[in-house]
């Protein structure tokens, strides 16, 4: 791993990062770019007004119900025009390069490249050439996932990853997206949060294709395996300088009082949860990608079983700490680990900036302690669709306006803008000891 200890630090306070760290913020295709045309679109328009009526079933605080659109609107549930981010690109990363980042993730939109099987959209390959071109030039290092859930329908109607049979389709995708953009992308994510697609789409039943079926579950995520391993493959022999990972989504299972029936559970649902995927797919990645959001305490048998201190707007509870406990626990596979998704929804920016402070005072924790960690993504740069859920929550650094579109940056960008330019962080404890 990459030397930092000790290392010049600008006040007593500061605690840096590894040099050469990448700083940025993480999207995805389908959540910000508008007027896309996948699984997913269709059913927005089968679902919206549905989920418009049970959301009066709810209580809701009036600054959700005060921004357009909410959770009682039926056009908070369709993507639509999203942020505009396909045109307005450029002036996004005009922002995120004056926040201070060196690197960005975002997606590629399978259904707009190959929109008809087999037939490659110039068109859409030229927009990406482009969005990888603006990224360069202003020094922000792309970091390109291949899929982040959303799929051609025609690729869903052949029955989507339920099929073994349909791997090569998206394995031909991959290889003709390496082969594009293979000298301009060093970092490539092959798959996003795999074992939460499979979970929403497959047990609970709540994305499309909305089973909750066991078999079916279990067969996508072996496919998956199955798909980012020969992605890997192919995008390595196109191009071995590259690397190549997965957005992993691991949770911080806590066994409450280190109790052995509690610590039985853990050991359990983190082989499943957390090291299953990573260990079948091992030797085909060069980093690990984190996504990180959740801690879960398991107390009697019980899941769940946190304490909430503080939540988000959704109810998320806000644990900081986990994140640590997540990538010492990471340590063992010997692989530079990148944290691509990290954050919360807070319309108000109430805790925002401590969140993020309190995540990064976790991972230099790490780091100190010997975890390669070698960039932070903080999801989402701007607001946008969180998927069933629809526009409601804010996880932007920057604010949208989803009448006119305007992006007004939030005080806490300001605030990880700081850091990321500083490359280092002030020790809160120290600082309150003063
Ligand atoms: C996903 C994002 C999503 C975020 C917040 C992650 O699981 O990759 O697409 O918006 O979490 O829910």
């Amino acid at each position: 791993m990459s030397k930092i200890f000790p290392q010049k630090a600008d006040s007593p306070l500061a605690k840096k990062f590894p040099e050469g760290f990448l700083w940025g913020a993480a999207a995805s295709a389908h959540q910000v770019e508008g007027n896309n045309h996948n699984d997913w679109t269709e059913w927005e328009f089968e679902n919206s007004k549905i989920k418009s009526q049970n959301a009066k079933l709810k209580q809701w605080p009036d600054f959700i119900l005060e921004k357009y659109p909410n959770p009682l609107q039926e056009e908070n549930y369709i993507s639509g025009k999203a942020c505009d981010h396909y045109n307005r690109y450029e002036k996004d990363f005009d922002i995120a390069k004056s926040l201070g980042h060196n690197a960005h993730r975002f997606s590629i939109e399978w259904s707009r490249v190959e929109p008809e099987e087999g037939k490659f959209n110039s068109e859409a390959i030229e927009h990406y050439r482009k969005v990888i071109h603006a990224l360069r030039a202003r020094d922000l290092e792309p970091f390109l996932t291949l899929w982040h859930w959303t799929m051609p329908v025609w690729f869903v109607k052949k029955g989507g990853f339920e099929k073994s049979g349909n791997i090569k389709y998206f394995v031909r995708f991959c290889e003709h997206i390496a082969m594009e953009f293979k000298g301009n992308v060093k970092f490539w994510v092959v798959l996003n949060e795999p074992e939460i697609y499979a979970g929403h789409s497959y047990l609970k039943g709540i994305w499309p294709p909305q089973k909750k079926n066991l078999i079916p579950y279990l067969s996508v995520i072996v496919n998956l395996i199955k798909a980012h391993r020969e992605s890997y493959k192919i995008i390595k022999k196109i191009n071995s300088g590259a690397q190549v990972g997965i957005a992993k989504n691991n949770i911080y299972f806590e066994a409450h009082k280190n109790k052995v029936h509690n610590l039985m559970l853990k050991k359990f649902i983190d082989w499943w949860w957390n090291f299953y995927f990573l260990n079948r797919i091992k030797n085909h990645q060069d980093f690990i990608g984190l996504n990180h959001y959740f801690h879960n305490r398991i107390k009697n048998f019980k899941f769940n079983q946190n304490e909430n201190k503080k939540v988000s707007d959704m109810n998320w509870e806000l644990y900081p700490e986990a994140i640590y406990y997540v990538l010492k626990s990471l340590k063992k596979y010997n692989k530079p680990v990148y944290i691509i998704e990290n954050g919360l929804a807070d319309a108000k920016d109430e805790n925002r900036e401590w969140f993020i402070k309190e995540s990064l005072q976790n991972i230099h924790k790490a780091i100190a302690e010997g975890v390669d960690v070698k960039g932070y993504f903080h999801w989402s740069l701007l607001d946008n669709f969180e998927w069933d859920k629809g526009f409601w929550p804010r996880f932007g650094l920057v604010e949208i306006d989803y009448e006119t579109l305007e992006r007004k940056l939030r005080p806490s960008s300001y605030v990880y803008a700081k850091i990321a330019k500083n490359n280092s962080i002030n020790d809160t404890k120290k600082e309150e000891e003063k």
